[in-house]
């Protein structure tokens, strides 16, 4: 039985320009479960980045309530959403934002100095982890200008990562990269979510979306259909590419 992580009821979300009203999310509702690698696919302008930062906390929402840990994160207020989005959530993006005059290390241990429950000591150590982990560490005392976009990602993705948050959300991570680029990025996903990492990933890139357990495709900001899948494996690829081929040409993508 998967436990459920973030629970989504009746979410509306609006976007009001002088007159207009965009209804951009309408009446959505959405289980997110633990463990799970979820991938939101959909057209351009359906909603995908909208909904991933409402699931956030990044974003405010309209109407309807998140549940997470028994509460309605979408009501919090400034310090305790910063508090949340510091230390149960990770966000990473496509445009990736590092802090230009930091290097990839004091980047990646930034937001650890300013969560409340480590020492700095503890922070470096788990920062120094991580940039080994993901292959960059010879990159660590580096500018991010001085480094490639892929090795740009993987530090977004080990500062994401440095408070140990409970969901990590990405918005189309590979979506700036080359295709080898995109590959390293994408297997740290998959090894993530291999040792219980919950990820919720939007994404257009259909190699991205085989890492994925669930696929949710979404028109207009509404689930028009969802599949299942095993875990992933690198064997057994060929099937797993049919069946989300064959699923994504009913959805016409
Ligand atoms: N800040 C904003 N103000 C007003 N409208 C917005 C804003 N952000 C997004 N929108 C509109 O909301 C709709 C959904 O946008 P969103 O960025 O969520 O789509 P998307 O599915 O992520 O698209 P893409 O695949 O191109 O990234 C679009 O019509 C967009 O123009
Ligand atoms: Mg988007």
């Amino acid at each position: 039985m998967k436990e459920k992580i973030l629970t989504v009821n009746n979410l509306q979300k609006i976007y009001e320009s002088g007159d207009v009203k965009n209804h951009v999310i309408e009446d959505f509702n959405l289980d997110i479960y633990k463990n799970d690698f979820t991938v939101i696919m959909g057209p351009s302008g359906s909603g995908k980045s909208t909904l991933l930062y409402c699931l956030g906390a990044m974003e405010s929402i309209t109407n309807g309530e998140i549940i997470f840990e028994n509460k309605d994160i979408s009501k919090l207020k400034n310090n305790a959403l910063s508090e949340l989005r510091l230390n149960k959530f990770g966000f990473i993006f496509q445009q990736i934002h590092l802090v230009s005059n930091l290097n990839l290390f004091e980047n990646v241990a930034l937001p650890g100095l300013a969560g409340p429950n480590k020492t700095n000591d503890a922070v470096y150590e788990t920062a120094k982890n991580l940039l080994e982990r993901f292959g960059i560490d010879d990159a660590a005392k580096r500018l991010p200008s001085q480094v490639s976009g892929g090795e740009q990602q993987r530090a977004a993705i080990a500062r994401a990562l440095i408070n140990q948050p409970t969901i990590i959300f990405a918005d189309e991570p590979t979506g700036a990269l080359n295709q080898n680029n995109s590959q390293i990025v994408m297997d740290l996903f998959t090894e993530l979510n291999n040792s219980g990492q919950t990820i919720v990933l939007v994404t257009h890139d259909k190699r991205a979306a085989l890492r994925a357990n669930r696929i949710i495709y979404i028109i207009d900001g509404s689930i028009v259909s969802e599949l299942n899948l095993d875990p992933y494996q690198a064997s057994n690829l060929q099937e797993r590419e049919e069946k989300v081929n064959e699923w994504l040409v009913s959805m016409e993508w």
